[in-house]
């Protein structure tokens, strides 16, 4: 599995280092906010489990599952494949992901949530490609911003690979491109 990988971007202890103050942030901000924390499934997994350890604040935990992605290239098209389970009308909502690309994902989930009621909508993204971005949208709360290559590991995945491996990497383009 390793030997895919071009290069490491970041390195756990970086991410570990900045979700400690990205989790310092959001504490002080939601303090008495009793949000909803809704991690968009599967890429924003360990990322959010990360950060729920280090958020000291009243809170629920939801899963949404939305796709607009396939293979190395963004289809463009986002699909809501799993609904969450709460109601969010009346409630501040703080949504959890992995990166940021295109942002067509978060505009069509921060939109879905808006519609819905929710009191507030924030995104806390581990990642952000902001060279490739396509909608106006930008991250609240952002680990790293990264440049314009493929990457994986932490969560991220191609082909629904590489997630467990514990640093983020730029995949080699000869895993991708034959
Ligand atoms: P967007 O809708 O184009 O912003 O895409 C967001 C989703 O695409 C993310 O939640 C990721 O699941 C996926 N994605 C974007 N860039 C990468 C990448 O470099 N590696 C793996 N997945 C990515
Ligand atoms: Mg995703």
């Amino acid at each position: 599995m390793n030997n895919d990988i071009e290069r490491i971007l970041i390195s756990q202890d970086q991410i570990e280092q900045r979700e400690d103050e990205l989790a310092t942030e959001l504490t002080a901000k939601y303090q008495d906010q009793f949000p909803i924390v809704v991690s968009v499934l599967t890429g924003a997994m360990i990322f959010t489990s990360d950060m729920l350890k280090r958020l000291n604040f009243k809170l629920n935990v939801d899963l949404v599952d939305v796709s607009s992605y396939a293979g190395a290239n963004s289809t463009g098209e986002v699909e809501l494949v799993q609904d969450l389970k709460s109601n969010v009308a009346g409630r501040p909502v703080l949504v959890m992901e992995d990166i940021i690309d295109t942002g067509r994902t978060l505009a069509y989930l921060v939109q879905l949530l808006k519609d819905r009621g929710a009191k507030s909508v924030e995104v806390c993204a581990l990642l952000d490609k902001p060279e490739r971005r396509e909608v106006e949208i930008d991250g609240d709360y952002v680990g790293f911003k990264t440049p314009n290559e493929f990457l994986v590991g932490y969560g991220l995945d191609y082909n629904n690979l590489y997630r467990n491996l514990p640093y983020v990497g730029i995949l080699k383009r000869s895993v991708y491109e034959q």
